[in-house]
């Protein structure tokens, strides 16, 4: 299949495209259906879906990458279908088998290939999974029947500029989980909850905010998108321990590319706010995000710059280069971390 030739690779942003096909699979009677692929690109539901009300609804987010010899691969997607049947299992939602998810992620990816964008543009072709509660229901409980989706298309960079930094606030005025809530699943009503914060940041000139530990707003949790790392000035990766914040699949991997790949200490711990200066370089991470610099952090009314609001620093460049070199096959990647999409 040759590559769509209308679309300006360069000048993607993180946008909605309609590609080809998608992906739909019910569930009924205790089972799911096999799925099929399907041109419609909307979808009829009852007015009374758990989805519409209660927020019963989650959602992934992985990426396909086009090599340098044309080769297309998915980076990680077991560990987003792991993620998933965490995040159904916490909202009463079945569970979907991790088989089922990445056959499914392949069979998307094949089917919209004239969409992988090609080796070099830096873009890459965005897959949304999404398990949703539907069928008529009115009380609070979980639905009847579910439906499991699978949509994709081309992307550029979630934060402008890509590689280069930008300024975080810290959201003083807001929470986006609460403590034993459901910051560690991805469901959308976390998203809803960042929705007003992240505005204000936006207005006020930052590219997102940072959302502190809602217990005491002491500790640095994430981002509203993306994970939060720091560097210290003695050469440490060091990132939030949370049980509210994402496990975002990114940072896991920059653990595992910290220490196998730059020999770095890495630590998975508290990072209070008040100790930013233990940071030389900080970042956000996420599969949409990949690696964004963080330049600086406003927090009670000073912004505090790590390396530079203009230049990204020499570890963050380190890891992004490996990630990325891994993600589009110029670095060799650890065991088990690439699905070709054949
Ligand atoms: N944190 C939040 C709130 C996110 O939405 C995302 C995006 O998925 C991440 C972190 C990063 O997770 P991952 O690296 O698995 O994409
Ligand atoms: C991702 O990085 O995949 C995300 O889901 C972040 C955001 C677009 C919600």
């Amino acid at each position: 299949m040759s590559i769509n030739a209308n679309i300006d690779w360069s000048k993607l942003g993180f946008t909605y495209t309609k590609t080809d096909l998608r992906y739909v699979s019910k569930w009924k009677d205790g089972k799911w259906d096999d799925g099929k692929l399907v041109e419609d690109n909307n979808i009829t539901i009852s007015e009374a879906s758990t989805a519409l009300h209660y927020g019963q609804q989650c959602f992934e987010g992985l990426k396909a990458y086009r090599t340098r010899s044309g080769k297309i691969q998915l980076f990680r997607p077991d560990e987003n279908a792991k993620r998933i049947r965490k995040s159904c299992k916490r909202i009463l939602m079945p569970e979907i088998p991790i088989e089922k998810f990445v056959d499914a992620c392949v069979q998307v990816v094949k089917a919209n290939e004239s969409f992988v964008p090609p080796y070099g543009t830096g873009a890459t072709l965005y897959l949304r999974p999404y398990v949703i509660g539907i069928g008529d229901n009115l009380g609070v409980r979980s639905a009847p029947e579910f439906l499991f989706s699978i949509f994709c298309c081309p992307v550029g960079p979630y934060f402008k500029g890509g590689m280069a930094p930008v300024n975080f606030m810290i959201a003083e005025e807001f929470d986006r989980a609460a403590p034993h809530g459901t910051g560690a699943a991805k469901v959308g009503g976390n998203y809803a909850a960042s929705l007003l914060a992240h505005t204000n940041a936006v207005e006020k000139g930052f590219a997102d905010c940072i959302y502190l530990d809602p217990a005491t707003h002491t500790k640095i949790e994430e981002v509203g998108a993306a994970n939060f790392f720091g560097i210290t000035n003695d050469n440490v990766f060091v990132t939030p321990k949370s049980p509210s914040i994402l496990p975002s699949i990114t940072k896991y991997s920059l653990m595992h590319i910290a220490k196998e790949y730059l020999k770095l200490e890495v630590q998975e711990r508290d990072v209070p706010i008040n100790n930013l200066s233990d940071f030389k370089e900080a970042g956000a991470c996420g599969t949409a995000a990949v690696i964004t610099p963080i330049g600086g952090i406003a927090y009670n009314n000073e912004l505090h710059v790590f390396h530079s609001e203009t230049e990204v620093g020499p570890v963050i460049k380190k890891l992004y280069d490996t990630l990325y070199g891994i993600q589009f096959g110029e670095v060799e990647a650890p065991e088990g971390w690439l699905v070709e999409v054949k």
